[in-house]
């Protein structure tokens, strides 16, 4: 008989994040900047550049800063939860080997299958975002990219509209290819970008707060800062900051993604809590500005474009500088699909050697040293996702996929305290159990302000990871075949 809530061995798991030599091994290549910025690269993406002016116009109005600032907290929280994990646990997988660890198999599976919820959707979410920043970008230098074909169909009753999005299906090839070829090369390319895409953002910010300043802050947009509620739960008022604040959460996620880099990182207990810590603060200062800046001088409703900022910028700006933000937006985005889909394939990888998934997953290429097998399909799968969902579905279920598994991974930290006080924690989430308890409020109550439809999605994607679990993972389990091998062995034999 399985038991759901087998443990993985933290002494092993550990010791085999010490001695990652080898052929099978991943190579230690990133070192604390390098982290810094993967979590930066991963962070800012589709959320400002995109998301933040669809929920502006939609949800929240100017209280939008309101909303980055709640979300805010909640990663907060989330990251001190995840910044213990990461340096006590240095291995690939993030959230999904953290609670192999503490909480068990089944609530394992339930966050790695949850994980690819955050990371795939995710970045197919902002494989569509770069597609409409490319087209408008195109249109702006005279070159007008034919509209993407569309089809009618019904399925089990239900009308569907698909739209075939072929740019995003080739930005998202083209990045796998990058991520086959090797993690050094990879961050490198990132760093390159993250540069660019901090300079822009921090370039719409001086420009519109000089224009704002030089015009006596005129034009204000911020009133009314929180516009009347409409009736309808969620759109505007205090519901639609708490519901704008579930949407622009996305513009958060990523900073959780450099722990799945642990296994890569040269010294993963000083520099893991950096990374993810450092570039949680960086980000949230600039979104609160760059959306009080934007609401302030673009009226909220006319923000319901792909390229939210672009017209901020067009406002505030010269066009040289609208042209930059064009050209940072699109570096920008890239940067968070590579981290997404690095991600995802590292979860793929761990889940496979622990025998949960099936053994190609975890296959490392001979030269590259890359799990190249699960980039691949990772890569077709994200590529098929952005082609027809549209971006408000993948959103949604991007940001309430990586809430979940920050709730279960804030459970795990407190746990953990709980099981294994004596473990040495490099770094340690302060005032335990009460940031857990926190972590997991705030996310939890974001989940419930996010739309019906989603929360249906993510109990369905769960059902269907339960099947794979129950049909595959749980009988070819590495942890389930040791502990029957030991529970073999103390049984008394008729010698006895
Ligand atoms: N935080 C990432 C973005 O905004 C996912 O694109």
């Amino acid at each position: 008989m399985a038991n759901l809530f087998a443990k993985k061995d933290l002494p092993t798991l550990m010791k085999e994040a010490v001695e990652v030599e080898g052929e099978q091994s991943l190579r230690r290549a990133l070192g604390p900047l390098n982290l810094l910025t993967l979590g930066i690269g991963a962070i800012i993406g589709a959320g400002i550049f995109v998301i933040t002016g669809q929920a502006a116009a939609q949800f929240a109005g100017p209280a939008i800063v309101i909303s980055f600032v709640l979300a805010g907290v909640a990663c907060a929280f989330a990251g001190l939860c995840y910044a213990e994990f990461a340096s006590m646990i240095p291995i690939a997988g993030s959230a999904y080997t953290y609670s192999y660890a503490t909480l068990g198999e089944l609530v394992a599976w339930i966050i790695g299958w949850d994980l690819i919820l955050e990371y795939a959707f995710g970045a197919a979410t902002v494989a569509v975002g770069w597609s409409g920043h490319l087209r408008a970008f195109l249109h702006d230098i005279g070159l007008n990219l034919p509209t993407f074909p569309t089809s009618d169909f019904s399925l089990f009753g239900m009308h569907l509209h698909l739209k075939y999005d072929y740019v995003g299906f080739l930005v998202i090839m083209v990045i796998t290819t990058i991520l086959v070829i090797g993690i050094k090369e990879s961050a490198n390319f990132t760093s390159a970008i993250v540069i660019m895409k901090v300079a822009v953002v921090c370039m719409f910010i001086a420009l519109a707060g000089a224009f704002l300043f030089s015009h006596a802050w005129k034009p204000n947009y911020w009133h009314p800062f929180i516009p009347a509620n409409t009736g309808e739960w969620g759109h505007f008022g205090w519901s639609g900051i708490l519901r704008g604040a579930g949407v622009v959460f996305f513009a958060y996620i990523g900073f959780d993604a450099v722990s799945t880099a642990a296994q890569e990182a040269r010294n993963p207990k000083k520099d893991m809590p950096l990374g993810i810590l450092g570039s949680l603060i960086i980000c949230t200062v600039l979104y609160i500005l760059v959306s009080g800046l934007l609401t302030h001088i673009v009226p909220y409703a006319q923000l319901n474009v792909p390229d939210p900022v672009v017209v901020g910028m067009r406002v505030a700006g010269q066009q040289w500088a609208t042209f930059l933000v064009e050209v940072g937006a699109l570096g920008g985005l890239a940067t968070v699909m590579l981290v997404m889909l690095l991600g995802q394939s590292r979860v793929f990888y761990s889940m496979s050697r622990d025998g949960l998934l099936w053994p190609w997953a975890g296959k490392i290429h001979r030269r590259f040293r890359t799990p190249y097998l699960s980039s691949i399909v990772v890569g077709i799968f994200v590529a098929i996702l952005a082609t027809v969902i549209p971006l408000n579905v993948l959103d949604e279920m991007t940001s309430v996929g990586t809430l979940l598994a920050f709730v279960l991974v804030s459970a795990g930290v407190w746990v953990m305290r709980r099981t294994h006080p004596e473990i040495n924690r490099p770094f340690k989430t302060p005032m335990v159990p009460l940031v857990p308890i926190l972590s997991i409020l705030f996310s939890g109550a974001l989940i419930i302000f996010l739309s019906p439809a989603t929360q249906i999605r993510l109990v369905v994607w769960l059902v269907i990871g339960l099947a794979i679990y129950f049909g595959y993972g749980r009988k070819h389990s590495k942890v389930q075949a040791l502990e029957s091998a030991a529970r073999t062995k103390n049984v008394p034999t008729m010698a006895d």
